[in-house]
């Protein structure tokens, strides 16, 4: 497998992958009404969502009349959000950039970072960074949420090679545990053409210890973990990992 690198700038295309599946597209709803409930919210409060892609959360935030921001690297995603604001008549406001170089100051009430959009980069002071940059981003007192893959199932249950039947297309995972960073390698199979496509890429897995100590050094308080949008208590077994913090 290859060495860690920059890998996010050739990864998020529609043609190789889309977080907005199906499956996914049909939890964003009741995940959004769990998170914007969690932040307890008002009308009209702004809200940053920090990775936002194709806008499958964002835009069920924007129907609950909150003003979202939706930030992404993908050009494509963020084209994808505005079309699907468009169809869903609500407003967002959608922007282009790296989350390490985030610019706002004091701008939000709240912000989410959902489905791993986190650990992608081979330093993990650029994690830190883009903490600092969204506990900047925030008000004073305002809350942050962010869903993970829970790093320490993964560790405990480590499957090296599953398959999945994704409905168009197959994909095979192949995981490898370096450190603290997982590689994953996905080769994904065209039903139709049986073209397939291969892509090696990291995350750095982050349990509840780990993920405290990063918000914490990133400036936000850790003040609740859950195991999922379902309000779970985040156990052992839990497939996510989601905490609540404060702008410290
Ligand atoms: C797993 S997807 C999740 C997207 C969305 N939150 C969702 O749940 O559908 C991760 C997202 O992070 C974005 N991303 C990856 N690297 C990024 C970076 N350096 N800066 C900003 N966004 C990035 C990708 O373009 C992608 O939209």
């Amino acid at each position: 497998m290859k060495r860690a690198r920059e890998w996010h700038s050739g990864f998020f295309r529609n043609s190789f992958y889309n977080p907005a599946s199906p499956a996914a597209s049909a939890a964003a709803p009741a995940e959004a009404a769990f998170a914007a409930k969690l932040l307890g919210l008002k009308k009209g409060a702004a809200l940053l969502d920090l990775c936002c892609g194709p806008g499958r959360h964002a835009v069920e935030f924007a129907r609950r009349g909150l003003a979202v921001t939706g930030y992404d690297f993908s050009a494509e995603y963020l084209r994808e959000a505005a079309a699907r604001a468009a169809a869903r008549g609500v407003e967002l406001r959608l922007l282009r950039g790296d989350m390490r170089r985030l610019k706002f100051r004091e701008e939000f009430d709240a912000a989410v970072n959902l489905f791993t959009s986190f650990g992608y980069f081979p330093k993990y002071s650029d994690d830190l960074r883009t903490l600092k940059g969204a506990a900047r981003a925030l008000k004073p007192g305002g809350l942050f949420l962010i869903d993970l893959l829970n790093g320490d199932l993964v560790r405990r249950l480590f499957i090296p090679r599953d398959w999945h039947d994704l409905g168009g297309h197959y994909l095979l995972e192949e995981r490898e545990l370096r450190g603290d960073l997982l590689f994953n390698t996905w080769t994904r199979l065209d039903r139709k053409t049986g073209r397939a496509q291969k892509r090696t890429f990291f995350n750095r897995l982050y349990g509840r210890a780990e993920l405290a100590a990063a918000l914490r050094l990133g400036g936000l308080r850790p003040l609740k973990f859950l195991g999922g949008f379902d309000g779970s208590p985040l156990s052992a077994d839990s497939v996510r990992l989601l905490c609540l913090a404060r702008k410290a």
